[in-house]
Formats: structure tokens, sequence, C-alpha cells
């Protein structure tokens, strides 16, 4: 038991030296990457399966026949087996991802056509909105030529935040990418950007409407969701984020502009700002590049900002599954999970 258990872990740290150098090897941007490399390194990882699989029968056998004298060892072995077995279940998932990464066909960032809204999805997300938020505009906010909190439609908004994650994917990590919804209502779209950025706060004018989403967020246990009430005309925080979003917050058009001038002249270089409808606004007030239909980059422009989304549409669709998500210790996969770009695959 003593000899299989070594030899257990002996291979297992063979694997992931070979990890560590195809996460390498995948952390390059997508145009630039080795394919050859990324496959030669997979060829030798994938080659390691069958001897692994087989000495956790052969783990599972020599615990069985131990006598109770190896409690130990037995305890030792079954605790190192059963992390094998979860580690070799991901198996499949990593030899379709893996070679998909060797040389990545380019994807729009955003579909030619808007995805239709799954009707059970809309019916959700419609009830979601109206319990995060209730309540009838503000007296104040109607004063002040707000919107009422109308939401987008979640396929859109799910397809836009796809494609700032590509953007920055391409770039490099993402682990703590924050995101910032610019009249955020009851926070909803908050909650849904969850899913791709680590960070995700709404910024709200209206007061009644601040309230719901911060007692909703809160209802919900939704950690990575922070409400500011606070006006998008006086912010001046908008540097602090990675992808700005908002969708018809102020109806009047020169207070609309001063708002996307202001969010320009503050975003770092980088900074990927989505903005349905609003887009031509946007594209008005200079400082922000396209790359897509109501997707644009801070302070990116030529050259660079069509390397950039050239990149981008490299790397596939989906959220990013990093070892830290999951709930055991994913060992020989871990580099590869947490390299930059893998995204993993919608079920
Ligand atoms: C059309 S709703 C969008 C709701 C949500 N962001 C979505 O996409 O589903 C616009 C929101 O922007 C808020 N808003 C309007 N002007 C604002 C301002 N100056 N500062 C912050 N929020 C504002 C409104 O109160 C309203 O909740």
């Amino acid at each position: 038991m003593q000899e299989l258990l070594e030899r257990c872990l002996a291979e297992q740290a063979g694997v992931l030296e070979l990890s560590t150098a195809l996460a390498e090897a995948i952390a390059v941007p997508p145009g630039r990457r080795d394919g050859a490399r990324v496959n030669g390194l997979w060829a030798q990882i994938d080659a390691r399966h069958a001897s692994l699989h087989s000495l956790r029968m052969s783990m599972a056998r020599a615990e069985r026949a131990s006598d109770r004298a190896d409690s130990r060892l037995r305890l030792k072995s079954a605790t190192e087996r059963r992390a094998l077995v979860r580690r070799l279940a991901l198996w499949p998932l990593m030899a379709t991802l893996i070679p998909a990464h060797a040389a990545p066909e380019p994807r729009p960032l955003i579909p030619r056509n808007w995805p239709p809204d799954d009707p059970l999805m809309a019916l959700v997300h419609e009830a979601l909105h109206r319990l995060a938020n209730p309540n009838a505009q503000s007296d104040q906010a109607r004063a002040a030529e707000c919107y009422p909190d109308i939401p987008l439609g979640m396929a859109r908004f799910d397809a836009m935040c796809d494609a700032a994650h590509r953007l920055l994917l391409a770039r490099g990590s993402t682990a703590t990418a924050r995101f910032l919804d610019v009249g955020c209502g009851g926070g909803t779209k908050c909650l849904a950007a969850t899913r791709y950025f680590a960070q995700c706060d709404g910024l709200e004018y209206d007061p009644v409407y601040a309230r719901a989403g911060q007692d909703a967020m809160a209802g919900i246990g939704a950690r990575a969701v922070q409400v500011i009430e606070g006006d998008a005309l006086r912010f001046d925080d908008y540097g602090a984020y990675d992808v700005i979003y908002f969708y018809r917050p102020i109806s009047e058009p020169n207070r609309m502009r001063e708002m996307c001038a202001r969010i320009a002249a503050q975003a770092r270089p980088g900074t990927v700002v989505l903005c349905p409808i609003d887009g031509e606004t946007a594209a008005s007030v200079g400082g922000l590049g396209q790359v897509a239909q109501d997707v644009f980059v801070a302070g990116t422009t030529g050259e660079a900002l069509r390397a950039q989304c050239a990149d981008a549409e490299r790397v596939g669709p989906g959220p990013v599954r990093r070892s830290a998500g999951f709930d055991f210790d994913t060992g020989f996969w871990a580099p590869l999970l947490d390299a930059a770009s893998l995204p993993w695959p919608e079920p």
C-alpha cells in the first residue's frame, strides 16, 4: 500500500509538471499561441490517464486487503485515492477543452442577431426584477430626468457580458475583474454579472430603488454585489472598474452625453464599456473605441484596438471556472483551470 501511495503521488507530480507547462503555453494571446506545443503537451498528459486509472484500482484493492494494523496508512491511501478519482472524473472535460485551445477559431464578440430570451429565463428574470424592486419611481428621480427601472432583456445582457469577459481574458487574468452597472435599479443585472466578474457594483440615483436593491441583494446573500446610492453625473470612481455597463439611465440627451464623457474621461485604458441603445451617444463623446455593436474599449484606438478585438474573438465563450471554484483540490488540473484563457464550456 505504501509503495502504491508513493507511486500515486509521484505520477500526479509528473502530470502537474506537464500541466504547468501547458498552462503557460495556453496563457498566451490566442493569435500568438504555439498550437503544436499545446497539442504535444496535452498528448503527454493524456498518455498518463490509463496508468493513473489502474493505479487507483490497485490502491482500492490494496486498501481492501490490508489488515487493521494498517489503519493510518489505509486512511492516507483512501484519502489520496478519492482525490484522484475526482481529478480523473475531469479528464473527459479537459480532453475537450485543451485541444480547442491549440488553434482557436475566431468567433464574433457579439452574435449577429441577438439571441431571443428563453421564455423560462424571461419569466424568472421578470419575477426577480419585480421582487428586487417593486417600487414606483421617486419624484426626485423623475425630476432629474431619470428613466424608471426598466430591465434590459437578459439574453442580450448576457451576450454583452460574455463579450467583455472575452476581451479581458484575451489580455490576461480576469480573476479580480470589477463590473459596474450605472443606473442599476434593484441590482438584478449586477447579480447576473457575478457569473463572469469577481465584484459587481451598481450605482443608483433613485434612493428608493437603491434601498430596495441593497435589501434584495443582502436578502439573497449576493456577497459580490454592492448597490451604491449615487449620481452618475457626480460619481468619481469609474476608474476602479474593468467593465462599465449602462442601459438608458437618463432621458435628457445632454445629461446623457455628459455622463458618457465623464465615464470616458475617468475609465482606465482598456476598460470595457457596454452600452446597449446608448452606443451612439457613447461613440459621440470620444475616448471610447468601438469593437462590436454596443461594446467599446476606453482609451484604445486603431491597430491596438483591432488587435485586442482579434485576440478576444479567438477566446471561446462561457464563464471561466477556476480551481478555487471546485469543492475539492483539483491537484494537477489547477494550473490549467487557472490559466486565464480557459473558458468553461456551457453544459
Ligand atoms: C432603464 S433602467 C436600467 C436598469 C438596469 N441597469 C438594467 O439594465 O436592467 C435605468 C436606471 O438608471 C437609474 N438612473 C438614472 N439616472 C441616474 C443617475 N444620474 N445616476 C445613477 N442612476 C441613474 C434609474 O433610476 C434607473 O433605475
